[in-house]
């Protein structure tokens, strides 16, 4: 089992993914965490490349840059614990390119689409779980955490185009997302996350409670 969480900067992913793994480790139930472009060790190379400052990267750069890890990860970590029957969860996986890098830096959702598809192959979520939060409230989220200094990097603009994304993605393949509403307080996302995640876990671990 594959569940994928996204959502654009301050929508309260990372969050919302540590309460779920407390309920995960409550349970007894084994899972992958990953999270790109990190986790294999070609993949940790790659993102020291995104993240020095002196390396000015282009977009379409930093866009292959992301497939790169991305297809080390599906071959690396994300196959060999599917095929173990582990759930893997994914903070952030190749939606966030088409978002960011297709629609928020312009380069065109499809083409990213496609480089998505050569990189992963068949492996692709079961569930992607999209948590919703307008711009300007993500934003502002961002703006009291002072360690986050990702809006005086990018423009509202951006995030705009990112969320845009993101809808139309959604808008397209409506059947592979879970749309959970980020602007409730945190315990009743967290509730409605558990609710989508809890079918797919294993039977016995949820009725030992
Ligand atoms: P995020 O998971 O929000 O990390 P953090 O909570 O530590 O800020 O994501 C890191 C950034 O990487 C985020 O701005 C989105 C960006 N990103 C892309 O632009 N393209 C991608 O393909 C991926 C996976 C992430």
């Amino acid at each position: 089992m594959f569940i994928c969480f996204e959502g654009i900067d301050g929508c309260g992913k990372t969050t919302q993914i540590k309460l779920l793994e407390q309920y995960l480790s409550q349970l007894d139930v084994r899972y992958v965490l990953i999270r790109e472009p990190g986790g294999t060790l070609a993949g940790e190379e790659i993102r020291s490349i995104l993240l020095h400052k002196e390396l000015k990267l282009s977009s379409e750069t930093e866009l292959m840059l992301f497939i790169a890890a991305r297809a080390q990860m599906v071959r690396e970590i994300i196959r060999p614990a599917l095929d173990k029957g582990e759930l893997v969860l994914a903070d952030r996986f190749m939606d966030s390119s088409v978002a960011y890098q297709g629609a928020g830096r312009m380069l065109g959702m499809e083409i990213v689409e496609r480089l998505n598809r050569f990189a992963v192959g068949e492996t692709r979520p079961d569930i992607t779980i999209y948590i919703d939060v307008p711009v300007l409230e993500a934003v502002s989220r961002m703006r009291k955490d002072r360690k986050n200094d990702k809006i005086e990097v990018e423009s509202l603009e951006f995030f705009e185009r990112v969320r845009n994304g993101y809808m139309k993605l959604i808008e397209k393949e409506k059947n592979r997302y879970s749309i959970v509403d980020g602007t409730e307080p945190v315990e009743a996302v967290q509730r409605k996350i558990r609710k989508i995640v809890a079918p797919f876990l294993p039977n016995d671990r949820l009725n030992r409670r």
